[in-house]
């Protein structure tokens, strides 16, 4: 139990342990809740919403620099920019059962041009890109929950971004799945999330090619198409 978190590499790397349950502050249904979890009353799908840092994170970052993405003197910040390997990653959690994932579109790329998606001037970070559609299958022998998380990872170089992000969150879903039970689930790709961020803070469209990761496994990809050119939320 914990404000945040915390190296807990002694204890991921002991033989001693098999798992390891993470609270936040729970409040006082909290012992209850994990005793359940523990007797296998109730089978936890969580994941984790933070980033777990080695303790080596204090001295490779000043407490002044509060910048999120990495430099000579700062290794990152959260799991869009942290170049050092994280104790626990952001999304990561376990369950009594296993899920597979499928991918439920036909292609396992689509080409999209920017002059079309730049042409919808209505509300700028609302133009829907595309959806997928992914199939999930509880594979386990226990009824359970999975939050299936979508992330697109950008190229890593950038003309307009000398520090892109790693990867960023695009949509998560919780299902709850009986045994052999699967489900499909959408997610909606919105142009706001494909665009570059430059140092000036202006916002890029450029003709690039984007990873659709569902969980940890690339499934897609997404070419953009055209001359790169700058979004503006005003509209035109
Ligand atoms: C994926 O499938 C959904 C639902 O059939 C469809 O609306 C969408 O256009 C497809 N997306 C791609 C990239 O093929
Ligand atoms: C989802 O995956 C399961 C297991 O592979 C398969 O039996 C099922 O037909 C799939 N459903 C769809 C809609 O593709
Ligand atoms: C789930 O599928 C497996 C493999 O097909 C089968 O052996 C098992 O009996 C099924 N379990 C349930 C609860 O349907």
């Amino acid at each position: 139990m914990s404000g945040s978190g915390l190296d807990l590499s002694y204890i991921r790397d002991s033989t001693n342990f098999s798992s390891l349950i993470w609270m936040g502050y729970a409040g006082q249904a909290g012992g209850l809740a994990v005793a359940t979890a523990i007797f296998g009353q109730y089978n936890p799908g969580g994941r984790l919403p933070i980033t777990f840092y080695p303790a080596s994170y204090v001295d490779a970052v000043s407490m002044f620099d509060m910048q999120m993405r990495p430099s000579k003197t700062n290794p990152g910040r959260t799991y869009k920019f942290f170049t050092g390997q994280a104790v626990y990653e952001f999304g990561t959690g376990l369950s009594y059962t296993e899920f597979a994932y499928s991918w439920g579109n036909d292609s396992s790329i689509s080409s999209y041009k920017l002059r079309t998606l730049m042409r919808n001037t209505n509300d700028k970070r609302h133009v829907l890109v595309t959806r997928f559609r992914v199939n999930v299958t509880n594979t386990g022998s226990l009824a359970g929950d999975d939050v299936v998380l979508a992330f697109l990872e950008p190229p890593r170089t950038s003309i307009i971004d000398p520090t892109p992000p790693i990867k960023q969150l695009f949509g998560f879903q919780r299902v709850h799945l009986n045994v052999n039970e699967s489900k499909e689930v959408y997610f909606s790709l919105y142009a706001d999330s494909l665009l570059s961020i430059g140092h000036n803070g202006f916002k890029w469209l450029q003709p690039r090619l984007y990873k659709i990761i569902i969980g940890t496994k690339v499934m897609h990809t997404i070419k953009l198409q055209g001359t790169g050119a700058l979004w503006s939320e005003l509209g035109r």
